[in-house]
């Protein structure tokens, strides 16, 4: 028995060593940690239990005999973080740099598995090659089996990846299932091939960092939700993030003990929209007022800017929140705040955050460029978003809201539950000059005075929409609220919809447009 304990030591302490120890002093001289110091830094100290260290591939081909090590290149688990269970695995690049294998697929399902059974949140730490190369297309279908893991969690436990290495090919596309992409700026990078095989393919010659690097992919591809300065900062935005969901679908998110007055009145809000409607003011202003204090974390931020989404607490509840922007393009609905948006909402409704919708925009984004980019079938999957929605919306109308996004931005007439809006709501089908055009093209063009015309006939548009009253007094807008009041208001509207019990017709699925 001794003997016996002796050699399952040994064979531990070889598993700890992952690819061996220059490797790991590579892997500190790039500033990355190893696999198994990312996850002591994740998870409360003391929690991880781990599953399948010693397991190893059977493969000898290519000289694999001789490049057998204990856990075939990724720690697979489950751990603690602030005391809630997590499922966390974590690719280990001194081994075969991290490429994913038959075993790690096993590995990595098996903990999925448990997770979705036991309703567990999944975090992976991604730093990998791709598909290893040595196992050829049995590694291909080990990324396939992963794939329908990480659908079939989809919507059932939050999916959170880290990408802390140069990730290729399934590396990037099993993190593109899951609901948020942190990059660790300078050593993450995410692309289908690197460039060495774009140069040979397409005869492009691109540096990792433009073409795959977290500037590049939470800027410009909108691929990743978060960049972090370094691997700590980025662990402590999972923290975060797993700090506003639940476990699971079936659970509430996590309330926490309230800090903030859920009366507060803020004064500033009442003079914040300024009076000539096409200047532009920062909505998070607005957003960092109304909820608890220092409590918005914005997601998917340097991405489509003139839309905002995040997570924040209202009297300790996590709610999800969407925004326009006016500061960016006017706050215009485009295609690419579109997708984000839509995401956004499908993403808390899946994990039953309530969702507030502040409105400022001009509309969906007019245009040869954005028509030709499907701009209807983007702007669309807004529309399909809040509608299918079943959790509390509440939507707050702070100026601008013409036609379609007026409708689309979580609208009354879209089942959003309780519609507020503030004083300087603007509420009609288009903005006065475009409908003056349209509606006296021929007045103007018969008139004596065409300016002196143009000026009464913009007033008494002015008059008739630039404001909320007319949507109020057909009951699309439920209440016309003071702007310092808006924290209260909210407060008491998802108080009343708390146990909001509503859902949709049974289906297979719908068909979100994509
Ligand atoms: C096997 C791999 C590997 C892989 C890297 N290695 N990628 N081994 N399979 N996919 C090994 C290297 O041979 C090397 O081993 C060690 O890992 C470190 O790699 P380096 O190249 O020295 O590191 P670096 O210079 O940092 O470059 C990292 C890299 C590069 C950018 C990831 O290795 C690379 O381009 N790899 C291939 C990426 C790729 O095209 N993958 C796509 C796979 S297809 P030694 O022993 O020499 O140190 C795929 C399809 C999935 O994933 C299906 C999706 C639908």
């Amino acid at each position: 028995m001794k003997d016996k304990l002796q050699e399952l030591r040994e064979m531990r302490a070889k598993a700890k060593l992952g690819g061996g120890q220059s490797r790991i002093d590579d892997q500190h001289a790039r500033g990355k940690l190893t696999a198994r110091e990312r996850i002591d830094a994740l998870v409360d100290s003391g929690t991880f239990q781990e599953l399948g260290r010693l397991a190893t591939h059977n493969f000898s081909d290519f000289g694999m005999a001789e490049k057998r090590f204990p856990g075939d290149g990724v720690v697979t688990g489950f751990a603690k973080i602030d005391g809630r269970r997590v499922a966390v695995y974590a690719q280990d690049f001194t081994i075969l740099g991290g490429s994913f294998s038959e075993v790690q697929s096993q590995k990595v399902c098996k903990i999925m598995e448990l997770a979705m059974e036991s309703g567990i949140p999944v975090v992976g730490l991604l730093d990998s090659g791709g598909a290893r190369i040595q196992e050829g297309v049995r590694s291909l279908a080990a990324y396939g089996e992963l794939f329908v893991r990480n659908v079939m969690a989809s919507g059932v436990v939050p999916q959170i990846s880290v990408q802390m290495g140069p990730c290729a090919g399934g590396a990037v596309y099993s993190p593109a299932l899951t609901d948020f992409i942190i990059m660790v700026r300078k050593t993450g990078y995410m692309f289908i091939t690197g460039p060495d095989v774009i140069k040979a393919v397409t005869g492009e010659q691109v540096d990792f960092d433009t073409l795959g690097g977290a500037v590049a992919h939470n800027t410009l591809s909108g691929v990743a939700h978060f960049a972090a300065d370094d691997e700590v900062a980025a662990f402590r935005l999972v923290k975060e993030i797993l700090s506003y969901l639940p476990q699971n679908n079936s659970e509430d998110p996590p309330r926490v003990q309230a800090y903030d007055d859920p009366g507060r009145r803020d004064d500033m809000l009442d003079r914040l929209v300024p009076e000539d409607s096409s200047q532009p003011y920062d909505m998070r202003q607005i957003i960092a007022s109304v909820f608890d204090r220092g409590s918005f974390l914005e997601t998917h931020a340097h991405y489509a800017r003139n839309a905002l989404v995040g997570l924040a607490r209202l009297d300790g509840y996590p709610v999800g929140v969407v925004a326009n922007q006016p500061m960016f393009l006017a706050g215009v609905l485009d295609i690419d705040s579109s997708d984000k948006i839509a995401r956004w909402v499908r993403f808390c409704d899946a994990f039953n955050l309530p969702i507030i919708t502040f409105v400022d925009t001009p509309g969906y984004m007019p245009g040869i460029a954005q028509e030709h980019g499907g701009i209807i079938r983007h702007g669309a999957k807004v529309i399909y978003a809040y509608c299918e929605a079943t959790v509390p919306k509440v939507s707050v109308v702070i100026r601008k809201a013409m036609g379609g996004a007026y409708i689309a931005m979580s609208s009354k007439q879209m089942r959003t539950d309780l519609a507020y809006a503030w004083p300087t709501a603007e509420i009609a089908v288009m903005g006065p000059e475009g409908a003056i055009n349209i509606l006296y093209r021929e007045e103007l063009k018969r008139a004596e005075d065409p300016n002196g015309l143009r000026k009464q006939l913009l007033q008494e548009y002015v008059d008739r929409f630039h404001n909320p009253y007319a949507a109020a007094d057909m009951g699309q807008i439920d209440e016309v609220i003071e702007p310092s009041f808006t924290r209260l208001r909210l407060v008491n509207a998802l108080e009343i919809l708390r146990s909001k019990v509503a859902s949709n017709p049974p289906k297979k699925h719908g068909l979100m447009p994509v």
